[in-house]
Order: structure tokens, then C-alpha cells, then sequence
């Protein structure tokens, strides 16, 4: 038997701004994964445009795409995945490491804002050996070095207790003021819908007000 065809997202039209606090929220299965991941270019839509600073990204050829994505975005999926092999301090350099910053600069920098998320006694660990909100942080901090100017936080509360989760808020408040970027973040977490400058709720693929 065949799979039927789903629409994930239909019809919807959404201008963001160029900075502030974006939440995303919605019942599961609404399509909020599917609607940043368009966002960011890792999944195109079957119709439409995507425009992030007047470029139409689904019109860019595949290196084009990558090499805009690594520019302008940090992405942090729904269930991120470090590298086993690698310590918390190297997984979280990574980012810079691809955009050609020195080694040293960029473990210092992961150093910094290691002991922001307050991960500074963990950063000679391997991912399996930290709990899994320490695991959420270092991959928040994975995405956030560097100071992309759009990041893109897939459910960073999820798997966390009210106390991780006011941590992971207060960060994220933090560093969007820090860096004037653009924080779009999928949540149906209070303490982080609570620090937002846009809500956006998303019902069985479509934006209702
Ligand atoms: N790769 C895929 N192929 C086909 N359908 C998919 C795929 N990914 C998601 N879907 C479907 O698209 C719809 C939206 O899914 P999406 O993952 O965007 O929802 P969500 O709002 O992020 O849900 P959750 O809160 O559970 O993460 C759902 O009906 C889902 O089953
Ligand atoms: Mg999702």
C-alpha cells in the first residue's frame, strides 16, 4: 500500500522581522518542525518562496544553499545529535572549525560560552557522559556560537524540567539581546513564550491568529 500524501504547511505567509524573539508554538503534529525547517532551507516547499534577506533560498543551487545556510543560520533540530567521538569543548567549536576560524580562537570561544550555559566543569566530557540537559545546552551553544544572525531552536525545553527550561529561556533572552539576532524558537514552554517579541501558533499546517 502506498503512503498517502500530507500537507504539512499550506498557504502560509509570514513576514518575520530582522531581529527579537520569534516563538512558534502548536499542538504536535501541526507542522512547526516542517515550518522552520523550510525557514532555514533544509526542507523546500513543493510551492512557494522562501526569502531571508531578498534572496529567494528556493531558487539557490545545492553548494549555494549550504554555503547561505551556514552564513545566516544556526539550527538546532528537534533531537540534535553531537558527535560521540568528540568532546562537549570540540563539539561546540565545530561551527566556527567549518567557517575557517583558527582552532584556538574557536576552543576559546566554545570555552566562553560554555561556562555561559554553565557547562564549564563539563567541557573535556564526550556527549554520552553529560545528562540530558546538559546535552540540550552544549547543543544550544553548538548552534548559537558564532553569532549566527538567524537562529533556529526546535524544541529546546523538551525534554527539560522547569529549572532547565527558566535556564535555557533566561539564555536565550540573553544572548538574542547580546547579538541583535533573530531567535526563532518552537515551544509550548511558558518561561520561554513568556520573553517573546512574536507568537506564532501553528494549527494542522496553517498560521491562526
Ligand atoms: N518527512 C516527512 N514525510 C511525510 N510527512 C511528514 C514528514 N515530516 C513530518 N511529516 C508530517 O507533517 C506534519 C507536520 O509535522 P511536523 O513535524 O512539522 O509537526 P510538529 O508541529 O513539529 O510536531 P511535534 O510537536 O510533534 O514536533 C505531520 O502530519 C507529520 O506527520
Ligand atoms: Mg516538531
Amino acid at each position: 500500500m502506498g503512503k498517502s500524501e500530507i500537507t504539512a504547511l499550506d498557504e502560509v505567509t509570514l513576514h518575520l522581522p530582522d531581529s527579537g524573539i520569534v516563538i512558534i508554538s502548536g499542538p504536535s503534529g501541526a507542522g512547526k518542525s516542517t515550518l522552520i525547517r523550510s525557514i532555514s532551507g533544509l526542507e523546500l516547499p513543493s510551492k512557494g518562496s522562501i526569502y531571508v534577506e531578498g534572496v529567494d533560498i528556493t531558487r539557490l543551487g545545492a553548494y549555494e544553499l549550504a554555503w547561505f545556510r551556514r552564513k545566516k543560520f544556526g539550527f538546532k533540530p528537534q533531537d540534535p545529535k553531537l558527535i560521540p567521538q568528540l568532546t562537549i569543548l570540540e563539539n561546540v567549536a565545530l561551527p566556527l572549525l567549518f567557517n575557517y576560524v583558527p582552532r584556538k580562537c574557536a576552543l576559546e570561544a566554545a570555552m566562553e560560552l560554555l561556562q555561559d550555559v554553565g557547562l564549564g566543569e563539563r567541557i573535556m566530557h564526550k556527549p554520552d557522559e553529560v545528562s540530558g540537559g546538559e546535552y540540550e545546552r552544549a547543543s544550544l551553544a553548538q548552534t548559537i556560537i558564532g553569532s549566527p544572525p538567524i537562529v533556529i531552536l526546535d524544541e529546546p525545553t523538551a525534554h527539560l524540567d522547569p529549572e532547565n527550561s527558566r535556564k535555557i529561556a533566561e539564555l536565550v533572552k540573553a544572548k538574542q539581546k547580546e547579538t541583535g539576532s533573530l531567535y526563532i524558537v518552537t515551544t509550548l514552554e511558558d518561561t520561554i513564550i513568556r520573553e517573546a517579541d512574536l507568537r506564532i501558533y501553528i494549527n494542522k499546517g496553517r498560521i491562526e491568529v
